[in-house]
């Protein structure tokens, strides 16, 4: 495989590129966008899919021991209260008294507004939950929350997963799904963004044996990231000081990654000990415990949660993807995905558009799209869409010519990474593709 740059994208460049390539589009563009809200276009949809499934399959559908839920994004107003979100989930917040722009107090590096030098008031602090009103009527009474996190849905059904799957400790309960903060300092592109999506499995076990899991789950998710093809050295954990340890938390480690503009935390691992299910316990008057059977004992479990971020992954597999290659007339810019992550595994392009070749691309396409996710094209030259397919970081390129509807039956395989260019039957095409994603799978897990 071509060796990949080591240097970073910019985040302007990135940006650009997603927009013209159909990866990640503001939101509400004709109207001036949203601020800090993003949508997913055709390309980028199938890639933030991917990095869903791969995790879903990792942490669910591959293991014994952990289940999922779906729950929905609004739930009664004293889950919020329980948890502590309504109390402490906010951020100091600080206005300039002459322009009145509002700023987090802990993220300011001077004294003096940063816009026109004014000088700023008594900071307060901000709730970042989003409200709503739940029936027809808006009142105090029936206000609702937009939920901020995942988690909590696992532990409010902590009860019903155990009593339905008789699940012995320790097991998990994993959710994906959105979760809605109105951030006061959102920004570099889809890092922090007002609503976004998690991916978060809530382990419930014994305790005592809470920091061996919590270890466990830190190598788990490091592994997850590499074996899919973030690479090593961008990629690091870093452990909570005392200081900035959520409340509900006794340890947490954060998985940073090298962004365009620094480190930035992907994930938090945190062991949440029996805070949460105590803490629901006591405001629904419900009995959250578990009998175990083996001691003969009944006990409330510790809790370790490892909460990823969809779209920052997506992100940070973009990144980590983008590549450029020096060309004698102009540069290949080349997105290096893991073949299981790219949007597209295959592309099939007839070498022109006409009535002979596109029939029969068409025919190639019907059978490879049965086992791959993969693209049509053909419209513009072929060059061109090589070049399309490889800043979207199509693995492998199949191009249908006047040969293979003229003699031989066969197509030729064009591999991103390393452009070599084979002829196969069309008869083993899918076997022939197989076995270049298995390389390409190999050659990217770092
Ligand atoms: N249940 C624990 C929890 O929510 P968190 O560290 O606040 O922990 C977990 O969030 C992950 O969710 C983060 O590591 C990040 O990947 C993602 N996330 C949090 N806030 C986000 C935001 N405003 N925009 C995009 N992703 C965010």
């Amino acid at each position: 495989m071509a060796a990949r740059t080591l240097k970073n994208v910019d985040l302007e460049t990135l940006v650009s590129l997603s927009k013209r390539r159909g990866f990640i589009f503001q939101s509400s563009e004709i109207y001036g966008g949203l601020g800090s809200v993003w949508d997913y276009g055709p390309v980028g949809v199938e890639l933030k899919r991917n990095v869903k499934d791969l995790w879903w399959k990792a942490m669910v559908r591959d293991r014994d021991d952990v289940v999922g839920i779906d729950a929905a994004i609004l739930m009664h107003p004293d889950v919020w209260v329980a948890s502590g979100h309504v109390s402490s989930f906010s951020d100091p917040l600080v206005e300039c008294t002459n322009c009145h722009r509002r700023y987090r107090e802990d993220q300011l590096e001077s004294e003096a507004c940063p816009e026109c030098e004014g000088e700023f008031g008594e900071p307060r602090q901000f709730n970042l939950m989003f409200e709503t009103h739940i029936g027809p009527v808006q009142s105090d009474d029936n206000t609702i929350y937009l939920r901020p996190e995942t988690a909590q849905a696992m532990f409010v059904n902590f009860q019903n997963v155990q009593t339905t799957t008789r699940k012995k400790l320790p097991f998990g309960i994993a959710q994906q799904g959105k979760s809605f903060r109105n951030e006061i300092t959102p920004g570099n592109f889809t890092f922090r963004t007002r609503e976004f999506e998690q991916m978060e499995m809530e382990f419930f076990c014994t305790p005592g044996e809470d920091e061996e899991w919590h270890r466990y789950w830190i190598d788990f998710s490091m592994n997850w990231y590499r074996s899919h093809g973030l690479r090593a050295e961008k990629l690091m954990v870093r452990e909570h000081e005392a200081d900035e340890l959520p409340h509900y938390s006794k340890a947490s480690a954060d998985i940073d990654f090298e962004f365009p503009w620094g480190w930035g935390e992907l994930e938090t691992i945190s062991n949440r000990t029996d805070y949460d299910l105590k803490a629901h316990m006591e405001r629904s008057g419900k009995d959250l415990s578990y009998f175990d059977q083996e001691k003969n004992e009944r006990y409330v479990p510790f809790v370790v949660e490892p909460a990823m971020g969809a779209d920052r992954s997506a992100l940070a597999f973009l990144a980590d993807a983008y590549d450029e290659e020096p060309g004698e007339k102009e540069s290949r810019v080349v997105l290096r995905f893991h073949p299981d992550v790219a949007p597209f595994q295959v592309a099939v392009l007839p070498l022109s558009r006409n009535e002979k070749l596109t029939p029969k691309a068409r025919e190639v396409y019907d059978t490879v799209r049965t086992v791959f996710n993969t693209q049509f094209d053909d419209a513009q030259s072929i060059g061109r869409r090589y070049r399309r397919q490889d800043e979207i970081g199509t693995p492998l390129c199949v191009t249908v010519d006047f040969e293979t509807v003229e003699s031989d039956d066969a197509v030729t395989i064009r591999n991103r990474d390393s452009m070599e260019q084979v002829r196969v039957p069309v008869a083993n095409l899918v076997q022939a593709i197989n076995d270049q994603i298995v390389q390409m799978r190999k050659d990217s897990a770092g």
